[in-house]
């Protein structure tokens, strides 16, 4: 370890994500020590000093600030990673790109197309390395999924079908707003579903199947009203509880999309499914390790849905962790970013998603929400 070069973290906003990318800092060197660089936990950053002090104590930080300024101020930080609300991203990660940090910032890129624009502009003009965590790229079975795509084993595809259901908002007493409830607000979120669990399905949808032309969108706020933590007054909501569109993509095929919160049942229940001219796949979150795969030049008599567990030392990722038969989870996808981000530092090759890439996504997101509110198809443009 002495002999690798580091890369200081200073992380901004200590909850979920907090959690998850402090794990993948910690864990990336044991199991992917061929990397040239290794990081070191300089400094977390959240608002309450003993919230920060606790956090920064459990997962290992040297240091700790209150205030993301004096952050990105200090000069033994050479990477900013951004793991606040939505609302904070653009500020943050604008100031970080204009002291010259490298930054890891949560998704969504922005609440809007005209923050997420400045944001590219800013990183574009330092010229700093950057990447935006849509983390799911980087679940085995999910890269498999590309690898199949690209291989050319599924031939034209046809259609592209996701969903992203939740059940936690459907109950009229839960306030909107403050912390821990921000997801509710559409000030600190920019929009409810759609840029929270879309986004996700909208990034590995380009990823996998090319660029969404255009959109026709519905949706629908089922409780209008709620109390909102910080005035605890009664006030509109302004968010999404639920988005359905459909879109062509470049490649003439169709794509089906769904997300709520109102889907009883559900937790985080991620799945897509991919028709090809010669193969189909689909994956589900719930059962991450997985991949179904259908192919139609199978000898007919033994022809149908295989379900491939995505374990074995030649598929992506697993030759760094355990043996073949192993499952690892969703925390993992993390470490690969981690893993790929510190790849991306030995080269001049970007980490994908890069801040240009998220934009992509953000683009279908406002033509998303455009289209639902004008009740008409939309460009993405
Ligand atoms: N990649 C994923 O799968 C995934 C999953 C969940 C959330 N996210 C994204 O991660 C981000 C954070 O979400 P979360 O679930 O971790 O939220 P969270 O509410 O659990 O944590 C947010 C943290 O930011 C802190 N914070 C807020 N304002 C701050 C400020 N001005 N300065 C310093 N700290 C501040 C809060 O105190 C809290 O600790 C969001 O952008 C969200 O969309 C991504």
């Amino acid at each position: 370890m002495a002999n690798k070069k580091e890369l200081r973290i200073g992380l901004i906003g200590c909850g979920f994500m907090g959690r998850t990318h402090s794990n993948g800092y910690n864990r990336v060197s044991n199991f992917f020590p061929d990397l040239e660089y290794r990081p070191v936990l300089k400094a977390a950053c959240s608002r309450t000093e003993n919230k920060v002090k606790a956090f920064a104590t459990q997962w290992g930080y040297e240091s700790w600030e209150t205030d993301w300024k004096a952050l990105i101020a200090r000069d033994d930080i050479d990477a900013v990673d951004i793991c606040t609300p939505n609302d904070m991203h653009a500020e943050i990660a604008i100031a970080a790109a204009e002291a010259g940090k490298m930054i890891l910032c949560e998704k969504p890129l922005s609440r809007t197309l005209e923050e997420g624009e400045k944001m590219v502009e800013a990183v574009a003009k330092a010229g700093i390395k950057n990447t935006v965590w849509y983390n799911y790229r980087r679940i085995p079975a999910v890269t498999l999924a590309k690898q199949l795509i690209d291989s050319g084993k599924l031939g034209r595809i046809f259609h592209y079908r996701a969903n992203f259901l939740q059940d936690w908002t459907i109950s009229p007493e839960l306030p909107q707003g403050g912390e821990g409830l921000w997801r509710l607000d559409a000030d600190a979120a920019g929009s409810g579903v759609t840029g929270d669990l879309l986004a996700h399905c909208i990034d590995t949808a380009i990823w996998l199947n090319g660029t969404i032309k255009d959109v026709s969108a519905m949706t629908e706020t089922f409780i209008k009203e709620r109390v909102h933590q910080a005035t605890g007054k009664v006030q509109k909501v302004d968010i999404d509880d639920a988005c359905i569109f459909h879109c062509h993509f470049e490649n003439g095929s169709l794509g089906l999309f769904e997300s709520t919160r109102y889907a009883r049942g559900h937790k985080a229940l991620y799945t897509f499914e991919i028709n090809g001219e010669h193969a189909s796949i689909r994956w589900d979150l719930h059962d991450l390790n997985r991949l179904e795969y259908f192919d139609h030049r199978d000898e007919s008599i033994v022809r149908g849905w295989r379900s491939i567990h995505v374990t074995d030392g030649d598929q992506p990722f697993m030759d760094k962790w355990w043996v073949p038969g192993l499952s690892i989870g969703y925390e993992h996808s993390f470490v690969h970013q981690v893993a790929d981000f510190l790849k991306s530092l030995e080269s001049e090759a970007p980490c994908a998603p890069t801040f240009e890439d998220a934009y992509e996504t953000q683009k279908v997101c406002e033509a998303v929400i455009a289209s639902a509110n004008s009740r008409s198809w939309k460009n993405v443009d």
